[in-house]
């Protein structure tokens, strides 16, 4: 069984009198520990993809299902739940809350969890050393360097260690070399942590990290290669894994 399955999703938009339909009849399968890039020009639907996969908008027709259940016929409370538990999401700009510690923005989707404060802070020690930022547990988001800020934006993201982690251009707003540093993290992050990611990104370079690229026209699938087998590392809880060798040259 694919860890997700997205069958025939349209989705429509209401805008003024007209109806606009980003995505049309997209069907595609993500399998457990792959790292896929999905590409296409702006507009062509991508955005509105992910949105639906991570639970965060509806489809207007289709069906989703994520390890087997269909997201889609899900009540909104209880796709709220489904996401806290399932899903990381890393945004293009890190919407870190700047009113809150590197560490407190980290314990955010933890809160959303039934979870001891022991077994939460245990977490978000490993997460902040999975990032390579143990000593900027205390710092406040405007403290940090740009790559500093997506970097906590990542840790926040895996903390709860999620079925699927989805990036939405998560280098759109970094420079070159940060860029080429975040991707690496992501590239380990699938590797070591054995998590799955889906990456929206126009940048054809950053989407050589991952192990399969699919491509979006016009709201329909066109191009899907698989560079890379998924090798699904056996998906571990955060407290389980080793991560040191995960922020080396981070
Ligand atoms: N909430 C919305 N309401 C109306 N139209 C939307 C909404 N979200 C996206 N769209 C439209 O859907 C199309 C695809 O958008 P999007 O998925 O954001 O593209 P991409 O991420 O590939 O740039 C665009 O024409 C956009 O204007
Ligand atoms: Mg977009």
């Amino acid at each position: 069984m694919s860890l997700v399955e997205v069958k025939e999703v349209t989705k429509q938009f209401a805008s003024g009198s007209e109806v606009i339909t980003p995505l049309k009849e997209v069907s595609l399968n993500i399998q457990r520990g792959d790292f896929v890039s999905l590409m296409g020009a702006s507009g062509s639907g991508k955005s509105t993809l992910l949105n639906l996969i991570a639970g965060i908008d509806r489809v207007t027709s289709g069906q989703i299902l994520v390890e087997g259940t269909d997201i889609t016929k899900l009540s909104r409370g209880k796709l709220a739940d489904w996401r806290a538990a399932h899903v990381g999401y890393i945004f293009q700009t890190h919407n870190l809350i700047p009113v809150l510690t590197a560490y407190e923005n980290v314990e955010m989707p933890l809160l959303l969890l039934k979870m001891s404060a022991s077994e939460r802070r245990k977490r978000i020690g490993i997460a902040l050393e999975a990032v390579g930022l143990s000593d900027r547990a205390s710092h406040y988001p405007r403290q940090l360097s740009g790559g500093q800020e997506q970097r906590i934006g990542i840790a926040r993201a895996i903390v709860a260690s999620p079925t699927l982690v989805v990036a939405d251009e998560p280098t759109g707003n970094l420079d070159e070399e940060t860029t080429e540093n975040i991707l690496k993290l992501l590239g380990r992050v699938n590797t070591e942590l054995g998590m799955t990611l889906l990456m929206v990104t126009h940048d054809i370079e950053a989407a050589e990290i991952a192990k399969r690229q699919i491509r979006l026209e016009r709201g329909k699938l066109v191009e899907d290669q698989q560079k890379q087998n998924p090798v699904p590392a056996p998906h571990s809880t955060l407290s389980e894994v080793q991560t040191s060798s995960l922020t080396e040259n981070v």
